[in-house]
């Protein structure tokens, strides 16, 4: 699979190329800069021992079979606005997360619900939205070869881009649980601001989720 990381510059989106790259995905990481953009690519190759590519987001989204979204809420409308081509039929992850630090509250989602919803909105009808990703700590992803303790609740309209982004959590040793429409993205989104919290309050990197009751 060749997978295009928005963002891939940032801490989650590394964390998320590392572990494809080793489970044998070709990774593009994407940047407003390409600079930026090659320079961690070669960060993460040496790490994981296979050729990463370095481009801007818009040729990552264009030259990829899945674009991850891995940026801050702030800066979907500006990214995407321009993406519409580059995604249409493509299985797009969210793993974005508005949050606003500074005291206020903290969970603090678009007029759309949800960071997923309002770039299904900016993307158009024709790319395949999953909302995934959101409770796996780039920590816990950047620490090589650890088991990461945590579901994969995923989100989106499409079935069958659903099972193509649980395919890539299960590759990195990730239980996949499908949670159902796009429109429960606010509330999984929602559920970091709950993690986030948990690590602030008992000094944590890497709380997570895990559901019960599911069949083994
Ligand atoms: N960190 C985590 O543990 C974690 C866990 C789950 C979900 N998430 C979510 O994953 C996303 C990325 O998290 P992160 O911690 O990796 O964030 P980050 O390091 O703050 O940002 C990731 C990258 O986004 C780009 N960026 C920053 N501001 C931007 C803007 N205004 N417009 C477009 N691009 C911008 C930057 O790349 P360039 O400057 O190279 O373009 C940056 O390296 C967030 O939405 C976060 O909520 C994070």
């Amino acid at each position: 699979m060749r997978i295009g990381i928005l963002g891939g510059t940032g801490k989650e989106g590394a964390g998320l190329a590392i572990r494809w790259a080793e489970a044998g995905h070709d990774i593009i990481i994407g940047s407003r800069d390409t600079e930026r953009a090659r320079a961690k690519a070669a960060e993460i190759a040496g790490q994981a021992g296979r050729a990463v590519g370095g481009m801007s987001n818009r040729e990552a989204a264009a030259a990829a079979d899945v674009v991850v979204l891995a940026l801050p809420a702030a800066g979907l409308a500006a990214t995407l606005g321009e993406l519409k081509d580059a995604c249409r039929g493509k299985v797009v992850i969210s793993t974005v997360v508005p949050l606003s630090f500074g005291g206020g509250r903290l969970f603090t989602p678009p007029a759309q619900g949800s960071s997923a919803e309002e770039a299904q909105a900016l993307l158009g009808p024709e790319a395949r939205v999953v909302a995934a990703f959101h409770h796996i700590a780039a920590h816990e992803l950047s620490v090589a070869g650890h088991d990461i303790d945590c579901d994969l609740l995923l989100c989106g309209a499409d079935a069958d881009a659903k099972k193509a982004v649980a395919e890539l959590g299960s590759g990195m040793g990730l239980r996949p649980v499908d949670v159902g429409a796009l429109t429960n993205a606010g509330p999984l989104e929602g559920i970091t601001a709950v993690l986030a919290t948990i690590n602030r309050r008992y000094k944590l990197k890497n709380s997570g989720i895990k559901i019960t009751g599911l069949p083994t």
